[in-house]
């Protein structure tokens, strides 16, 4: 952090999708240590609770006096009802958005579960958050950038939005959709300041694991048998970096592996 200007951060308001934990609430912690305003969104209230004041707390910390206004909305962007209301929810002092972080995402297997065998009910879901979500938010934000002719979208894609891996198929589909969002987006806003970026983590040891395996710690932590995963401040870190480059630097895309992957289930691990 100290080797990169984190100045330009100071006094911009960020949102932040999936903040109440992962890589979303590491994201909110290190805006707040580089003095920005953070809104962070997502649907367990007492989760956002703590993020929120884990970020006054490093705000204070860090003794930077700009920046340090934090609200928290509890929102499902499945939900489209509710997409459509968050700017209605963001206190009035916080209304100008710099950043949007479209972080909150999620993916679901109840075994091996290949093509054929999907719960229609996870197809939908994981669209309507990973894609929807995004889609619908990027709208509502790209329609406030473009007013005041300035802004930076940064959306969260993986790795699954470059490589189709077995079993990976509603996850991988929905963030190559992602991925064709960004790009589009992209192209579109060439001739404004805008900013558009799509960070592509691989591994990263979060509740995702646990989320994906319906809350069986025992099996998510075999994902990463042998191999040191990255961690959801790693990614954060990166976040931070690509938002803060000079107004007319765009990091269009960033692919981010632990040391031992190389690509989807491309992964070396020590033998036991
Ligand atoms: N971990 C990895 O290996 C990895 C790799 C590549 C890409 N990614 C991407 O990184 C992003 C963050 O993942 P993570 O690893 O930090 O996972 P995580 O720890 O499970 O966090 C996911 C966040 O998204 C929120 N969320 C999920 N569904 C939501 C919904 N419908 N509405 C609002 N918020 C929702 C969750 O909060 P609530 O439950 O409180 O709503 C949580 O804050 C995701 O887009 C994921 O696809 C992760």
């Amino acid at each position: 952090m100290s080797l990169f200007n984190v100045s330009r951060l100071l006094g911009k308001t960020v949102l932040i999708t999936g903040a109440s934990s992962g890589i979303g609430a590491a994201t909110a912690l290190l805006f707040a240590k580089a003095g920005s305003n953070v809104i962070l969104v997502a649907r367990r209230a007492d989760a956002l609770k703590s993020v929120a004041d884990a970020c006054v707390a490093a705000h204070k910390e860090s003794g930077v006096t700009q920046g340090g206004k934090f609200a928290t909305i509890q929102a499902d962007v499945a939900d489209k009802e509710q997409v459509a209301s968050i700017l209605d929810k963001i206190p009035s002092d916080l209304r100008a958005v710099d950043v949007l972080v479209n972080n909150a995402g999620q993916v679901f297997v109840k075994g091996i579960e290949h093509i054929g065998d999907i719960a229609d009910i996870d197809v939908e879901g994981m669209f309507a958050t990973n894609v929807l979500g995004l889609i619908r938010l990027t709208q509502i934000f790209v329609k406030e950038f473009k007013a005041r002719n300035s802004g930076h979208v940064i959306n969260l894609g993986s790795v699954a939005g470059r490589e189709a891996y077995a079993g990976g198929g509603i996850y991988c589909a929905t963030k190559f959709a992602v991925s064709a969002f960004n790009g589009s987006l992209l192209k579109e806003l060439v001739n404004t300041p805008i900013r558009v970026t799509e960070i592509q983590p691989g591994m990263v040891e979060t509740e995702f694991s646990i989320v994906r395996f319906r809350g069986d710690t025992d099996r998510a932590k075999t994902v990463y048998d042998g191999m040191q995963p990255l961690v959801a401040s790693d990614i954060a870190e990166e976040i931070l970096w690509v938002a803060s480059r000079p107004p007319h630097v765009n990091i269009a895309e960033m692919l981010i592996f632990p040391v031992n992957q190389a690509g989807a289930g491309v992964v070396y691990r020590a033998p036991k």
